[in-house]
């Protein structure tokens, strides 16, 4: 037991907040628990937090967590708003090797996407939207290609809801994992991505609204792609003439991710359609998967 002794005055207090914290185990845990203090406390004295702020703050992180269940997750959007997911994922994966630029999960990747055929359509019923054939390779930093990568896909439908948002879609609409071939290619059909709104009917929503903040994101596709041996790399593509780009509520878009969307005119028997081909380089490292924010 750290008898970290009485409280004296409040400049003191920190110190001893963290003295408390003495005996932990985890080296790891220690540290974030002092910094976290350190920050939180010097945050509390810059502001001059009132009574009524530090009740409205743990109100706000109640809610959240009463928002949040099997198909939704709050707690992950709180933390994309505030641009914390797109910190972490950019100083833990800089782009430093000619890799890919990693962007933010977000909440709505799901673990267990169909396993498809290449070519495969990831629309699990008809959509009235233009297709999207996207194509690409998985290479390793040297141009040498990695057969055998999975490349697993999700995307909001056209009307901007994920199929976990929205009764209307099948079950793992617009989801789906491909195979590489020894070529590292892949393939697959899709529909062209619109922008969409964040979900806004939480508190999350709220702060936005405070904020006079808009919630929507530019149009784009999520991939994850993974193989043995390598860094997964969790990044998403962007359409290149999306609107939002440069407004991203979740600050995902980097500049490196834009992809060049083809509109190719109707013809014969053929609809107007686009074409999208991007290569995806990942880094060596250990393979390893996020806990799904939602199931
Ligand atoms: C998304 O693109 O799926 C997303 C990312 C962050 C917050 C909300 C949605
Ligand atoms: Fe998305």
């Amino acid at each position: 037991m750290v008898a970290h002794g009485l409280v004296g005055d409040e400049r003191s207090l920190t110190d001893t907040v963290i003295k408390a914290f003495e005996d932990t185990q985890d080296p790891r845990l220690k540290t974030l628990m002092a910094a976290l203090v350190r920050h939180a406390h010097a945050f509390v004295r810059e502001v001059d937090l009132s009574e009524r702020e530090l009740e409205a703050a743990l109100d706000f992180l109640v809610r959240i967590g009463q928002s949040t269940h099997d198909s939704h997750n709050e707690a992950v959007l709180a933390a994309d708003v505030l641009g914390i997911s797109t910190l972490v994922s950019l100083r833990c994966n800089p782009a430093a090797q000619g890799q890919t630029a990693a962007a933010l999960l977000g909440p709505f990747w799901r673990a267990d996407a169909p396993l498809c055929e290449p070519g495969a359509d990831i629309a699990r019923a008809p959509i009235d939207a233009e297709p999207l054939f996207v194509a690409g390779r998985v290479l390793d930093p040297a141009g040498q290609p990695l057969a055998g990568a999975l490349v697993d896909v999700w995307q909001a439908s056209p009307d901007g809801l994920y199929e976990n948002q929205d009764d209307g879609q099948p079950d793992m609409n617009l989801r789906g994992r491909f195979v590489t071939d020894d070529a590292g290619r892949f393939r697959f059909r899709t529909v062209r991505p619109r922008g969409y709104p964040v979900p806004t009917d939480g508190p999350v929503g709220e702060l936005l609204a405070a904020q006079r903040r808009h919630p929507y994101r530019p149009a784009h596709l999520h991939f994850m792609v993974s193989r043995d041996g390598s860094k997964t790399l969790i990044t998403q593509i962007f359409a290149d003439d999306a609107e939002y780009l440069d407004s991203d509520v979740v600050f995902g878009a980097t500049g490196s991710t834009v992809g060049r969307l083809v509109r190719h005119p109707a013809e014969a028997d053929l609809p107007a359609r686009y074409t999208l081909d991007y290569d995806f380089v990942l880094q060596a490292g250990t393979r390893t998967f996020p806990k799904p924010p939602i199931k």
